[in-house]
Formats: C-alpha cells, sequence, structure tokens
C-alpha cells in the first residue's frame, strides 16, 4: 500500500492559488494535485524549458513587444535559476504542477514583475512541445546517434581481430552453411546502420519549433516565430497552430527507432547468452560483465546480454503506451498528454543504457575460435558445397540434394564427418564425384566460394569491413 492512493499527497491544499486562482472560489483538492503535478518527471525539461524561454523573451523584446530592460532581467534571472538547479539548490515544489510553473515562479521570485511578462504570447501547451522536442534532438545528438557509433566500432573491432574465424551459420537454430565470424558481426552493423538512419530521420520532423503557437490558435502578438526557431536549432516554425500543440509524432517515431533497436540488440543478445553457455561454448564473458551465483559456485551468469533482452520488452510497452496515450485524442492539447513523457524518457534511457553495455561488453569478450571451428566440423555445415559440387558436374540439383541427403544419413549412422570422406566413399553415392570433392566439403572452400554480393567469402567481408570502417571515418 505504500504507493498506493493513500499515499500523503505532496501538495498542500492551497496549492494553484497563485497561477489560476483567479478564475476559482476553492483550492485545489491536495489529492489531485498530486495526481496533477508532473514535476517529478518533467524537471528533467529544465534545460531546455529554460533556453525556450530565453529565446521566446529575447524575441519579445525584440518584436517591441516587452520592454529590453525587462527581457534582460528575465535572460540573467533564467541563467540564476538554471545555475540554482544545477547546484541543487533548488527546491521544486509539487504545488506549481510542473517544470515550467517552478522555473517561471522562481523566476518571477527572483527578478520581481519582469518575470510576469515572460508568458506574454506563450501557453504551456507550446512550451511543453517545444521542450520535449528539443529534449528529443539532444538525445538523439548526443547519446543515441554517439552510441550507436560505438557500439558499430565495437563490432568491427571484433570482426576485424578475427578476420579467419568460422562458425555455423544457423537456421532454425540448426547448423546451416559456414560463415566468417566478422560476416556475422556485420550484419548487426548494418541493422544499426539503418537505425541509425531511423533517428536522424525522425530527428528531421522534430526539429521544427511549436513555439509561439500559444495555446492552440495562435496569439494577436506580432511575433517572429522563425526567429526563436533559428535561436533554439530548429530548422523551421510548424506550420500549423492546432497541430504545433497537439503532435507528438515525433515522440513516436523515437520511441518505435528505439523499439527496433531494442530488437536488434535483443537478437545479438540471445546470441551471446547461447553462445557462453557451456552447449555452444563459442565466447566466454570477461569476469567484469558476468555475474556468479549465490548457490551454484561454477556459475558464470550472462546476466547482462539477458537484462538487454528482457529491457526490450520496456521500450516496446513504452512505445504502446504512447501511441495509446494519442489514439482518439481530440485537437487540441489535451492533459492525456502529460502522460508522453514518463514512456519518452525511459524509452530513451533504456535504449542509451543498453547500446552502452553492449559495446563495452565486447571488448572484454573472448572468441573461442576453436569451439566454433569444432561445431563446423562435427555440423555437416558444407553438405550444400557437395550438392553444389555434383549439380555443377552435370547432375540435376534435386537429384544431387537427394545424392547428399543419403550421404549425410550415412555418415550420421557412421560417426562420420564430410571431410573425413575418401574418394571411395564419395564414389559409393555417385559416380560423379571426383577427386577435387575432397577440397570441396572443407569450410574454407565453403566459405571461399560465397563471393555473391553480400556474400561471406573473405574477399566479400574484406571489402564490407573496408565499406563500413570508411563510413565510420566519415563520422570523425
Ligand atoms: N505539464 C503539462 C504537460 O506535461 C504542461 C502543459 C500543461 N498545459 C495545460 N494546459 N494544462 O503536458
Amino acid at each position: 500500500m505504500a504507493d498506493g492512493p493513500e499515499k500523503p499527497a505532496a501538495a498542500p491544499a492551497e496549492s494553484g492559488q497563485s497561477t489560476w486562482g483567479g478564475r476559482f472560489a476553492e483550492p485545489t483538492d491536495a489529492f489531485v494535485a498530486r495526481l496533477n503535478a508532473s514535476v517529478g518527471f518533467d524537471r528533467r525539461l529544465y534545460r531546455e524549458d529554460i533556453a525556450g524561454s530565453k529565446a521566446h523573451a529575447a524575441m519579445l523584446a525584440k518584436q517591441g513587444i516587452i520592454p529590453p530592460d525587462d527581457a534582460a532581467a528575465i535572460r540573467d534571472g533564467l541563467d540564476a535559476v538554471q545555475a540554482e538547479i544545477e547546484a541543487g539548490q533548488f527546491t521544486w515544489s509539487a504545488d506549481l504542477e510542473d517544470v515550467h510553473m517552478n522555473v517561471e515562479h522562481r523566476l518571477t521570485a527572483r527578478i520581481g514583475p519582469a518575470g510576469g511578462r515572460l508568458h506574454t504570447a506563450r501557453s504551456r501547451n507550446d512550451q511543453v512541445a517545444t521542450d520535449l522536442r528539443l529534449w528529443v534532438l539532444r538525445r538523439i545528438d548526443d547519446d543515441l546517434v554517439p552510441r550507436i557509433d560505438r557500439l558499430q566500432r565495437a563490432l568491427l573491432d571484433v570482426a576485424e581481430a578475427h578476420r579467419d574465424t568460422v562458425l555455423p551459420g544457423y537456421t532454425h537454430l540448426q547448423r546451416a552453411q559456414p560463415v566468417l565470424l566478422a560476416h556475422h558481426l556485420l550484419a548487426y552493423v548494418e541493422m544499426l546502420e539503418r537505425d541509425r538512419g531511423r533517428l536522424l530521420d525522425a530527428r528531421k520532423r522534430a526539429a521544427e519549433s511549436p513555439l509561439g503557437c500559444a495555446a492552440l490558435a495562435g496569439t494577436p502578438f506580432p511575433l517572429d516565430r522563425g526567429l526563436t526557431a533559428r535561436a533554439l536549432g530548429f530548422t523551421r516554425p510548424m506550420a500549423n497552430s492546432l497541430d504545433a500543440v497537439g503532435d507528438r509524432d515525433f515522440a513516436v517515431e523515437l520511441c518505435a527507432a528505439a523499439a527496433l533497436i531494442m530488437t536488434h540488440l535483443s537478437r545479438f543478445a540471445e546470441e551471446l547468452v547461447i553462445w557462453s553457455s557451456q552447449e555452444f561454448g563459442f565466447i566466454e564473458l570477461g569476469d567484469a560483465f558476468a555475474t556468479g551465483s549465490s548457490i551454484m559456485p561454477q556459475k558464470k551468469n550472462p546476466d547482462i546480454p539477458e537484462l538487454v533482452r528482457g529491457k526490450t520488452g520496456r521500450v516496446f510497452g513504452d512505445l504502446v503506451a504512447l501511441l495509446t496515450v494519442l489514439k482518439g485524442l481530440p485537437l487540441a492539447y489535451n492533459k492525456d498528454l502529460q502522460e508522453d513523457k514518463e514512456a519518452l524518457f525511459d524509452a530513451v534511457d533504456t535504449v542509451a543504457d543498453c547500446l552502452e553495455a553492449t559495446a563495452r561488453l565486447l571488448p572484454s569478450t573472448t572468441w573461442r575460435a576453436d569451439r566454433m571451428r569444432a561445431a563446423c566440423d562435427a555440423g555437416f555445415v558444407t553438405a550444400t558445397d557437395v550438392a553444389d559440387y555434383l549439380a555443377a558436374k552435370g547432375v540435376p540439383f534435386r537429384e544431387a540434394h537427394h545424392v547428399v541427403g543419403r550421404l549425410v544419413g550415412w555418415c550420421i549412422a557412421e560417426q562420420r564427418a564430410l571431410p573425413s570422406l575418401s574418394l571411395d566413399e564419395f564414389r559409393r553415392f555417385s559416380d560423379a564425384f571426383d577427386d577435387d570433392i575432397r577440397r570441396a566439403v572443407t569450410v574454407e572452400a565453403s566459405v571461399a566460394a560465397r563471393t555473391s554480393e553480400g556474400g561471406t567469402a573473405p574477399a566479400r567481408v574484406a571489402e564490407a569491413l573496408a565499406a563500413a570502417r570508411a563510413r565510420m571515418a566519415d563520422r570523425g
């Protein structure tokens, strides 16, 4: 019950009086005030809120809407408020509902009546939309894209250090055909490249300014919305005031991109989990990235990949929560939109952490080329090469497939591996076999033969590595 409705309200009964008390005869109910308040989570937007207010005040002065001295006082006052927040000296108040009113209230306490002019031609509706868009841009630029780059580099480092390592490629988690470990890791580099592209694409639409749309309809004041947009790093003002205050597509797009990043990370995490099992033994996680058991002394558990896999669910949940908040919402602002933030914050924080964890874990991982190789040798992974061999000698592929099926069945019964067979043994299954089959069934020959574009042949993989490195180099 500790977190239930009985929890003492954080807000005293007289809350809300100062901002809209003029219209109301009774103070806000204390329980309602607590439920209504978002400052517990939206205080994270303080930087964006202050930047938006400074740009707005400067524009108001430039347009002759407020006196220049007041704008200067507002600017300096906001800087002082920011310093207080960053020094941990700011007292956040649930009475003041959200970050916007907390900051404005403190500003006015510091600078007096000039602070009351800041909210001219503005509403919290365009303010919160502006803050959230700025936050999204900052997190994409400062956290998400750099972390994707970092993980791509970590994958490339492993790929380059293991250029000759082969492991079975799988379908249905059954050993299928040998591939280079570098090729396998490059598959994730590609996924992350698309993720990066999605973030940068979402960024374009997030980078439009709602500021100056006021509550919903615009404002009679002669604003210069282009000026505030440019000052804040937006590309342009949003075109429609109703859309500007009601839209959260940019948050959905970022959550959707985050969900897909998590999908990719979860697939890799799952591979790390199974590869680190004793059954596979393809990798050993570094001690610093694994945990032990409180009861079983022999255990080394892949908790970090498991957590990445597990956290994928919450990011999907964040996306669905956000979409559900927006579904059927009439124009323009509705308080439902306050529910956007926790989902968005959680999705971004989680994906940033999981990108970071995966990148950090890679360098300390031991890659057991011997075990990967042994899995290839025991796994008939060159059976397709035998069928291809027969087809190249003129045997129809369907027939060749059947011949090799019988051959593999015999090997399983005799506990033999394909590379161990003599030419005579091969010939028991088809006259088309010649001496060169002995080379064709090796893992090396199989990999080397996969020269098609995007294939696992060493020359193709070397090209792909070089291309990926060049792409990274362009990013500085
Ligand atoms: N805390 C609010 C939110 O997060 C800010 C906007 C409030 N606007 C309003 N008209 N109540 O959405």
